[in-house]
């Protein structure tokens, strides 16, 4: 088995002589299981006849964009939509002039333009071509929009000219897909990372609770982190209003005990992060009737502390996270309150943010934050709470690894 067994390729052959190696092409794909349709330039017809390209894929060539044939069989939009990848060899300088001002008015420029899939090129040109100032400036472009490069190789040219221009190897090109259609390895992937976001809501009678200002975006923000970076990524939420962040899976929870059970029951992790901003305390006797006006008499509400999630999951004898993060939100004193929190809650690190009201963290975009643990502090600048989320996750999987290699 290799990465190419089971994948379809649109392989677009442009009007070149090396067209006559994208026949070796398709024998390398389709050798390692891979399945080619094939576009056919008008020019190309003149180097490699569409027959010969259809006893190699074993399928019908396109070359026409207005085939009616073609079009109840299968769309000019479908064909490229339905392959895993594109390549184009070879990439004639005019094949690129289209690509890199999006120009459609043929099926392999229409079908280059209208897909999402990635895309693969392989130019071969005489070398005055290649070097001319406009064919670079089209080649920067298509690489600024991520269509990768092979080739071309340097030597002897058709037209007895020498330099780059030569079409590269179908090995090479051949290779070049390989590792485009080979998924990266994420730092996170087979990682199980838990975070907390949001305010809790702890209930005075059922239409009224003591909350905070928390909006969750740091939290969500470090969940749509976590799936970019490949890990299994659950979010345990208090009421916010954000949309979920595709990928995570969202657990929603109102008050600190019901956050408290969610955590419990997802592990082990690898990572747990509490971005949430638990109550300290709730409503020992919360009324299970609305509390009415009693003649101006104010209600007693007698107060209990809630369980302290953070602490609860750093010190468990089992299960325990390999690492766990807390937050700190501090209105004085920032970094010396989050220390005593980080010894006191026994957690690996603290991220602590000031949010007194002019600094605009709850709710805001933006957070400042000290990293700390027990080896020192850093002070990050101010960034949005998105590049807090990547730049924390990014250090977080690069300690999980040094730590899962020492063990
Ligand atoms: O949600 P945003 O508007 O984006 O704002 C982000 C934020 C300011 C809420 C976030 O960056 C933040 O600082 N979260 C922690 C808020 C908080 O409760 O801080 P704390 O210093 O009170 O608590 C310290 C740590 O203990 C936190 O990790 C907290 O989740 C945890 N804790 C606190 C109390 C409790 N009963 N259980 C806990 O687990």
């Amino acid at each position: 088995m290799t990465n190419l067994s089971g994948k379809s390729v649109l392989l677009i052959i442009g009007g070149g002589i090396a067209a006559y190696k994208s026949l070796e092409l398709i024998r390398l794909l389709r050798g390692k299981g891979c399945a080619v349709n094939a576009i056919m330039t008008r020019a190309a017809e003149e180097f490699v006849t569409p027959l010969s390209v259809a006893c190699l894929t074993g399928r019908k060539v396109h070359n026409a964009l207005f085939n009616l044939t073609d079009e109840i069989e299968m769309g000019h939009i479908e064909l490229s939509r339905s392959a895993d990848l594109l390549v184009v060899a070879p990439a004639t300088a005019d094949l690129l002039a289209k690509m890199a001002t999006g120009q459609a008015d043929d099926l392999a420029s229409t079908a280059l333009l209208a897909t999402d899939k990635a895309v693969v090129v392989a130019p071969a040109m005489n070398v005055r071509m290649w070097t001319h100032a406009a064919t670079q400036r089209n080649v920067e472009t298509l690489r600024r929009d991520a269509i990768q490069i092979v080739g071309p190789n340097e030597g002897e040219m058709a037209c007895g000219e020498f330099g780059p221009g030569r079409m590269a190897e179908p090995i090479e090109i051949a290779a070049a897909i390989e590792a485009a259609l080979t998924p990266a390895v994420l730092p996170l992937s087979g990682k199980k990372v838990l975070i907390t976001a949001g305010p809790t809501r702890e209930p005075i009678d059922p239409v009224r609770f003591i909350s905070n200002h928390s909006s969750g975006k740091q939290g969500y923000a470090l969940a749509e982190a976590a799936v970019a970076m490949g890990a299994e990524t659950v979010l345990v939420s208090g009421p916010v209003n954000l949309p979920l962040p595709p990928g995570a899976q969202v657990m929603p929870v109102e008050s600190a005990e019901q956050m408290l059970k969610a955590c419990e029951g997802e592990l082990p992790c690898d990572i747990a992060i509490f971005a949430a901003a638990v109550a300290d305390w709730r409503v020992a006797n919360a009324a299970a009737e609305k509390i009415k006006k009693d003649n101006g008499r104010i209600p007693a509400l007698a107060m209990v502390e809630n369980p302290d999630i953070l602490k609860t999951i750093a010190q468990r004898k089992d299960k325990r996270p390999a690492i766990v993060v807390g937050f700190a939100a501090e209105t004085e004193r920032v970094a010396e309150h989050a220390r005593e929190k980080l010894a006191r809650k026994g957690c690996d690190m603290i991220i602590a943010n000031d949010v007194s009201a002019t600094t605009g963290v709850f709710g805001g975009d933006n957070n400042k934050v000290h990293v700390i643990t027990p080896l020192g502090a850093e002070i990050w600048p101010e960034m949005s709470k998105r590049d807090v989320a990547r730049k924390l996750m990014e250090k977080l999987a690069h300690e999980l690894a040094i730590r899962q290699a020492k063990s």
